[in-house]
């Protein structure tokens, strides 16, 4: 397929995970939309407690900061031995993996560093240190190139008019220009996209923290709603597709994204209304057959018991799931950077590997 615009032709927004001079560059997730901030990180742990605390957030930025972290430590490093580098890199590895459970992008990341580094361990020093540098770059890279295809190709299967979105699955979410977020831009820049409407999602509220704030940004027409909201917008006939992302997509095309997607999957069936992820590759984990497999986060109960740092309940007990599952059956369609997955999932999704 040939692609249209460039990243820069579709967004204004920078990267959102960046390394150079021996430090992560992180868009501070936490403080937007009140406050845009690049911070820099210099040591593993502090990569792991971005992660943890979602300065970062989304699957595939998860996945480049996490690589990154592996490069902060490698170049780093004052290891003297072979041996204690490769100790040291095993230590990092750990502690950036028992950051987040769900998104297989950080697993993905991480294991593809750890296998190039593991196949050249009889090189020098210096060059395994290079090699781990250049592909943590490499991850980075090909996350905005795929993002590019994704939304040329998603751009031409969804119908034009309204569309819904849940989270962020824009460029904060990923290195750059979104996986949901390169969808919509590549519609609204060929006049497809009439409405955006973004649901809050409510614990955390990416949706009206940050998907508001990314797409009004860059210009895109949208509404803002509530999340109970978007059965009646439904309804309506206010919408023409949904479109979200996904944090791991196993097998038999079941997926997990942020808690609520579920409940809008099931929506869209009774309203005859397509629901599309999107997704690249390094999201799709084939070791597991179905959805019930995957880790499901746990959150604080101060998610739930507060709002913008506000209490708004009683301290009560409280049920946090970060992520839901959704089945593969409320699924019209998967857009990767390969192509496009239709049903039968569990057979044609083996064809993009
Ligand atoms: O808890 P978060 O904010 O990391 O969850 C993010 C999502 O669920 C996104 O939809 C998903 O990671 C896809 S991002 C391209």
């Amino acid at each position: 397929m040939k692609l249209k615009y460039k990243p820069e032709e579709l967004t204004k927004l920078p990267r959102s995970v960046e390394y150079r001079d021996k430090k992560v560059y992180l868009i501070d997730q936490r403080l937007l939309p009140r406050e845009f901030k690049v911070i820099s990180l210099s040591t593993v742990e502090q990569v792991a407690k971005a992660i943890k605390t979602m300065q970062v957030r989304g699957a595939p930025a998860i996945g480049a900061a996490a690589a990154f972290g592996l490069a902060l430590y490698a170049e780093r490093s004052r290891a003297e031995t072979k041996d204690e580098f490769f100790n040291g890199f095993y230590r990092a590895y750990e502690i950036l993996k028992n950051t987040r459970p769900t998104a297989v992008n950080l697993f993905w990341a991480l294991n593809r560093i750890k296998k190039l580094v593991e196949e050249h361990r009889e090189d020098s020093l210096a060059e395994i240190k290079r090699l781990i540098v250049r592909e943590a770059q490499k991850i980075a890279d090909e996350d905005v190139e795929a993002n590019l295809r994704m939304g040329h190709i998603g751009a031409e299967i969804l119908p034009e008019g309204n569309v819904l979105t849940h989270c962020n699955a824009g460029s904060l979410a990923t290195v750059h220009l979104g996986t949901v977020g390169a969808v919509l831009r590549v519609m609204h820049k060929e006049g497809k996209l009439n409405l955006l409407w973004v649901d809050e999602t409510r614990p955390v509220l990416q949706g009206a923290r940050l998907s508001a704030w990314e797409y009004h940004y860059d210009g895109i027409p949208l509404k803002l709603i509530a999340d109970n909201m978007a059965g009646f917008v439904m309804q309506q006939g206010k919408v023409d597709a949904i479109i979200v992302g996904a944090d791991r997509i196993v097998a038999n095309g079941d997926f997990a994204n942020k808690i609520g997607t579920y409940t809008l999957a099931v929506l869209a069936k009774e309203h005859g209304i397509p629901f599309f992820t999107v997704a690249p590759l390094s999201t799709i984990d084939m070791s597991l057959k179905s959805g019930e497999e995957i880790p499901i986060e746990e959150r604080s109960r101060e998610e739930v018991l507060t709002c913008g740092g506000c209490k708004i309940a009683p301290d009560v007990d409280v049920y946090n799931p970060a992520f839901d599952i959704t089945p593969h059956k409320y699924l019209t369609a998967v857009i990767t950077d390969k192509g496009v997955v239709y049903p039968p999932f569990e057979r044609n999704l083996k064809k993009l590997f």
